[in-house]
């Protein structure tokens, strides 16, 4: 158990409370190191009296003594492993679970709690692991926009400063911001990233990468291997997003170019594996060996209401939280520092841009499962540890309630809608597409009758379906809906589940921790920047100094290492302001689901 974890004075000792006189006098015997008395040279009355009076002197030094020992409870709890000195700075070796909720909002979680005490025939009061940790809310906005991207949001995070929509740890200016991970590693940490998307997406690439736009993936993926100023400074790399390490001459390839990826990350001592047999053999982490490069799709992994049906080809993001935390807790045994990890739950924010709350539940009871063996681990780990768990923003502007008619509404939304749904709008759209690909040409009733009764009865539960709603998914001309977001209307609307966008919110987001006490900064409403500073703060890391270092190096290399640079430099650290664009801009131009 952890220091962290162990009870109030009160509860490790309960006998003080509960048990009788007796045993209170024997304990402060104990504590005081005064003997009982024990000679009868002097008569009853006298005793009685001496009896009272160090009756009520011990009862007094007691108290006293229980006073002074709860009060340091409850300012400081030093330890040799690592711990909270008297002014809430941590000391020691120490561990840091960093987890992200991409794209969840306080709404998911409304919608997922009661989709699971519907789905489980659950009590009222029963709630996520989650929600048993809430400690504060974040506010989202970038220098660019009250609306921030993953990007921007990933940096708040790792530099602990606000920048641009598509900032991946670089400034306004163009400059490069240290981060977290960066500078962990050269303080003597390991260091880990896990995520359920290409792990060049970027939340991830905003650790141990510097682009000036996120889509620069190909780059992201040469510099989080090591191939950039600092050199490797992550150990531990598990997630999708293959396709960007292989050369464009192989199949399963991305990339723009023919570098080869996976050999630079070999020729820099990364053990690389990429399918379910070599993730088992890692054994949950135990035993192996230090870089890791787990990559176990070719781009995102699918969604987990989708995986779990292919179980024997993608690991889940628990497991693969858990072999992170095993490998890194190996790798940090005999070092007096510990570690930092970072675990996403990638696609939350995804489900959110197609606006699917099928796919969106599951990616957060997935993400809530990694979070309770977060929890779960450090409870038995004897180094000190925490976690903290936040989002960058809300995706889709949810709502557990949707007015489907003219009429006033009543008070309603269907969690048991989404029980019988078996796949993501997204899985269902693929499926379609690959029926469509893989079967002769098919008349417009066999293509009906397929949508019918495979589709829609079979993977989304709907069995009500009408002909108009069968035509909108098989609707190819210019304009029409894309096929993931007509699947995803249709059980939305069944459910009553209101969504205001394909893109992110405003929202303020909320902020978990393991132990209120040890991330006490972040109780009550923060910038997300203040959640940077904290990670910065628990580890007692120098980002100034990487920052310093980077600018150095950079000074050295090509100037486009970061990619090309965004010409509007001014508009990058101004938000823009309302010009009239309302009715100017038409679906097709809305980039949907392209930035996430
Ligand atoms: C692969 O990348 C090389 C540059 O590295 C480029 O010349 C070539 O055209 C690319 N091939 C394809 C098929 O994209
Ligand atoms: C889900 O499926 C079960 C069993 O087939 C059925 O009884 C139930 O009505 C279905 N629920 C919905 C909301 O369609
Ligand atoms: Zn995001
Ligand atoms: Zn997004």
């Amino acid at each position: 158990m952890a220091k962290d974890q162990e009870p109030l004075l009160a509860e490790e000792r309960p006998s003080s409370e509960r048990s009788s006189e007796r045993n209170i006098e024997e304990e402060d015997a104990l504590l005081t190191g005064q003997q009982k008395a024990q000679s009868r040279k002097y008569g009853w009355p006298f005793w009685r009296e001496v009896g009272a009076f160090t009756w009520a002197l011990l009862a007094t030094v007691l108290v006293i003594i229980l006073g002074v020992l709860y009060q340091h409870q409850q300012t400081a709890h030093p330890s040799e492993s690592g711990g909270w000195e008297e002014d809430w700075k941590p000391s020691g070796k120490r561990n840091m679970i960093f987890m992200i909720s991409d794209g969840m909002g306080p709404t998911s979680l409304s919608l997922t709690r009661s989709f699971r005490q519907t789905q489980s025939g659950l009590p009222v009061d029963d709630v996520l692991v989650m929600d048993q940790h809430l400690i504060g809310s974040s506010r989202t906005r970038s220098t660019s926009s009250l609306i921030t991207d993953s990007a921007a949001g990933a940096t708040a995070f790792s530099c602990g400063l606000k920048s641009y929509n598509g900032a991946i740890s670089v400034l306004p200016d163009h400059s490069p911001c240290g981060t977290v991970l960066e500078a962990a590693k050269k303080a003597g940490y390991m260091t880990g990233l896990v995520v359920t998307t290409r792990i060049t997406d970027a939340t991830p690439a905003c650790f141990a990468a510097h682009v000036n736009l996120r889509a620069e993936e190909d780059k992201i993926a040469e510099q989080m291997v090591g191939e950039y100023p600092l050199g490797r400074v992550v150990d531990l790399m598990l997630g999708g997003g293959r396709c960007h390490f292989l050369p464009n001459t192989t199949e399963g390839s991305c990339r723009q170019d023919d570098i080869d990826v996976v050999k630079m990350a070999e020729a820099k001592d990364w053990s690389f594996v990429s399918d379910r047999k070599s993730f088992d053999g890692l054994n949950l982490g135990i035993g192996v060996k230090l870089p890791l490069l787990g990559l176990f799709a070719t781009t995102d992994i699918p969604y987990e209401v989708d995986r779990r049906q292919m179980n024997d080809v993608f690991p889940s993001l628990d497991e693969m939280a858990q072999t992170a935390l095993n490998a890194l807790s190996e790798a940090t045994r005999d070092s007096d520092k510990g570690f930092f990890l970072m675990i996403e739950g990638s696609r939350i924010d995804h489900a959110g841009h197609s606006n699917d709350p099928v796919a969106q539940v599951h990616e957060v009871l997935a993400y809530d499962k990694a979070f309770a063996s977060v929890l779960e681990f450090l409870d038995k780990d004897d180094v000190e540890g925490v976690l903290v768990g936040t989002s960058d923003h809300e995706t889709g502007g949810v709502a557990t309630a949707r007015q489907l008619h003219k009429e006033y509404p009543i008070y309603r939304w269907y969690p048991d809608a989404l029980l019988n749904s078996t796949h993501s709008a997204e899985n269902l759209a693929a499926q379609l597409a690959h029926h469509i690909k893989f079967h002769p040409p098919l008349g417009k009733p066999a293509i009906s009758n397929y949508v019918r009764a495979i589709l829609l009865e079979q993977g989304l539960g709907v069995h009500d379906a009408t002909d108009a709603e069968i035509d909108a998914i098989l609707d190819t001309s210019d304009g029409a809906l894309p096929t993931v977001y007509v699947f995803a209307d249709i059980i939305s609307r069944r459910a009553q589940v209101g969504w205001t966008t394909h893109g992110h919110s405003a929202v303020d987001v909320n902020v978990y921790t393991s132990n209120p006490k040890h991330a006490r900064p972040l109780i009550g409403n923060h910038e997300n920047t203040e959640i940077g500073d904290f990670i910065r703060e628990y580890l007692d890391v120098d980002l100034e100094g990487v920052t310093k270092e980077l600018k150095e190096k950079s000074a050295l290399l090509a100037n486009d290492w970061m990619g090309k640079p965004i010409a509007d430099v001014q508009s990058l650290a101004e938000l823009d302001h309302y010009a009239g664009d309302f009715k100017k801009r038409s679906l097709e131009d809305c980039g949907c689901g392209l930035k996430h």
